[in-house]
């Protein structure tokens, strides 16, 4: 298995991941039976996750791509940007899918900003949350959530630091 010297330990394997992926998938496939639902990728760290959980709905969906960025390095810049245009959602039953949720600054920004172009339904769907790290002001709760985790860096499975190590198949936690 691929180990890069920075990586301190493998957090959640492969098979954990897959199982809860599994999960999430059963539950959403509820969810959205006898809908079409739009399927909506935060880029870019959202990507991997995205393309299992997709696969793991058995419904009818559409997928699209937004894009968002925040952090330098391992710090939140305290600014969040949505690059791009906003896919048209009006109507529409949309499933965010994000990685993270950190300080929840991103999800809160983006749920306004979609909110604003008057979907059916909108909902989140996201790997990994911090709960610790939560800023008072933000109340933010995903409607589907993988993995609760300490505040921690972590890596892989899609998330990175500084670009690398989004390839890993399973989370890890970077060396300090
Ligand atoms: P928030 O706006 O603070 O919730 O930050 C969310 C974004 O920060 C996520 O979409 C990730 O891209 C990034 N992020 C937060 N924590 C981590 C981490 O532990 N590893 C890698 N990226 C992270
Ligand atoms: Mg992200």
């Amino acid at each position: 298995m691929f180990f890069p010297n920075d990586v301190d330990r493998v957090l959640i394997s492969e098979d954990e991941i897959k199982q809860k992926v599994s999960e999430m998938g059963k539950r959403l496939t509820e969810e959205y039976s006898g809908k079409n639902p739009l399927f909506l990728c935060v880029l870019r760290g959202a990507s991997v996750f995205f393309a299992d959980l997709i696969r793991s709905v058995e419904c009818p969906l559409e997928i699209d791509f937004i894009r968002t960025s925040s952090y330098v390095g391992t710090n939140s810049s305290g600014n969040v940007f949505v690059e791009e245009n906003i896919p048209d959602i009006q109507g529409r039953d949309v499933v965010v899918v994000e990685d993270i949720v950190d300080t929840a600054r991103t999800l809160s920004k983006l749920k306004t900003l979609l909110l604003g172009e008057k979907p059916r339904s909108l909902k989140f769907a996201v790997l990994l949350d911090k709960p610790s790290r939560r800023e008072a002001e933000e109340d933010f709760k995903a409607d589907f959530m993988g993995f609760k985790i300490e505040d921690l860096f972590v890596v892989g499975y899609g998330l990175d630091f500084n670009g690398k190590y989004r390839n890993l198949p399973y989370v890890g936690v970077l060396k300090s």
